[in-house]
């Protein structure tokens, strides 16, 4: 079979190298890629904006599965766009990736199916949103509706800050129609941890536990990134709390999903927070988290097609993957001033010289005449298994000393709440 992939950063890759393994695909294409995905697919420069192109693409290429990356593309109807074609394709319609493009669609869906979650309000109208943030208890949290780029969420420590930021978000649109309602919730305390189950409407698969490491600097310091690392699996989802993520979550979106006539197919990633008072869902991603992608396939011992056909054709009950024992730990190789300006144009070298324990996943990267240049702000995803997670954690930041590209900036903790945990 031929694959398309959709989208060109590390979680691209990891699906590309994963699928590579997989006896049953011919020929991998992605659109757009980067240089590391293309030592194992072809790159095609088409835009994900451009759905035309990328149908017929498709059909020329008698592509027999289209896998979607970003929540962007899923957000403006590709999966529709490729089911109406008569293509298979891997993701959620427009209608059910709603659930991730807003908030205040998700905060409902689990207001009404049971789903555990923050205490909340939603508004349209910044000045009864105003109000109601002014009677919150602080910290309180708020949340442009729509999609900004990971930088829509508001940790307000004093009202004057939550008034400032509503008024950013409704009022001057920092984030554009994001911003056109939004949520504000209270602050909830504990560890943060994610979990990715596939679902095909009658069953949710549940991949094991990630936690990612979102700011910029060691200790959680500085700014949210898109995510500088990841380990699997999270200990302090211990399996009490896993047995709630499945009946108080999965079930109930299940369930949830055939009340409201959702018609969802693809990977369900909601970010946790585990909490005094047990699991909460902070939100629901509609895809494959990125830097998750890279330790959850790294562990993955099963054929990645035979998961995602099942997912589509409604299968999944019948599937049973097997992990890895142990650890995976993925550290993120940034450029310098990410995740605010930073330059690209920068050479990699030390890629060859990185050991055969550990994988390379490209995120921003290009070719430039021969050579290896950072294209991104997050450019490397240095992954290692190891048996345990101190060793896949030591083999993991050996890797990372064997690169380097000018500016190049990394966290030293990826994985340390795990060990103290
Ligand atoms: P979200 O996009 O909703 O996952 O929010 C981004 C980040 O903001 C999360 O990963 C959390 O670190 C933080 N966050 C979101 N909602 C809350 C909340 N209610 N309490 C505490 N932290 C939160
Ligand atoms: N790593 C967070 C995300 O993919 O949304």
């Amino acid at each position: 079979m031929n694959v398309l992939i959709l989208g060109g950063g590390g979680r691209e890759h990891a699906l590309a190298w994963k699928l590579r393994q997989s006896p049953r695909v011919k020929s991998i294409f992605c659109a757009p890629g980067n240089a590391g995905i293309s030592e194992v697919a072809t790159c095609v420069p088409i835009s994900l904006t451009n759905q035309a192109q990328l149908v017929a693409f498709a059909k020329e290429q008698e592509i027999g599965l289209t896998v979607v990356g970003p929540d962007d593309a899923l957000a403006a109807g590709i999966v529709d766009r490729f089911r109406a074609a008569g293509l298979r394709i891997f993701g959620p319609t427009r209608a059910a990736a709603r659930l991730e493009f807003s908030k205040v669609f998700a905060k409902e869906f689990m207001a009404r199916h049971g789903i555990p979650t923050a205490k909340s309000g939603h508004f349209t109208d910044s000045i009864q949103a105003q109000l109601f943030a002014s009677k919150m208890p602080l910290p309180l949290v708020v949340k442009a509706d729509g999609l900004a780029l990971g930088k829509g969420v508001i940790i307000a420590l004093t009202h004057e800050e939550g008034r400032e930021a509503i008024r950013q978000i409704m009022d001057e649109r920092k984030f554009g129609e994001a911003g056109s309602a939004v949520v504000i919730e209270e602050f909830l305390e504990g560890a943060e941890c994610s979990i990715h189950a596939l679902v095909d409407g009658e069953t949710a698969l549940l991949f094991p536990s990630a936690q990612d490491h979102k700011r910029a600097l060691d200790n959680d310091l500085g700014l949210n990134t898109g995510g500088m690392g990841t380990y699997s699996p999270a200990p302090q989802l211990t399996p009490e709390l896993e047995e709630q993520v499945r009946t108080e979550v999965l079930e109930r979106f299940l369930l949830g999903l055939k009340a409201d006539g959702i018609s969802y197919s693809g990977m369900l990633f909601p970010g946790l927070m585990l909490t005094r008072d047990g699991v909460k869902v902070l939100e629901f991603n509609c895809r494959f988290g990125d830097p998750e992608t890279q330790v959850l396939l790294a562990r993955l011992d099963s054929d990645l097609l035979d998961l995602l056909e099942a997912c589509l054709d409604g299968t999944l009950a019948q599937q049973q993957p097997t992990w890895k024992p142990g650890s995976a730990v993925c550290v993120i190789a940034a450029s310098g001033g990410y995740p605010e300006v930073y330059e690209t144009g920068k050479v990699i070298s030390g890629l060859d010289a990185v050991n055969q324990h550990a994988v390379v996943f490209h995120a921003g990267t290009r070719l430039e005449n021969g050579k290896v240049v950072t294209a991104g702000g997050r450019v490397l995803g240095l992954t290692a298994t190891g048996p345990d997670l101190p060793t896949a954690q030591a083999t993991a930041y050996a890797a990372v000393e064997q690169v380097h590209f000018e500016g190049m900036h990394f966290r030293r903790d990826i994985a340390a709440k795990g060990l103290q945990s």
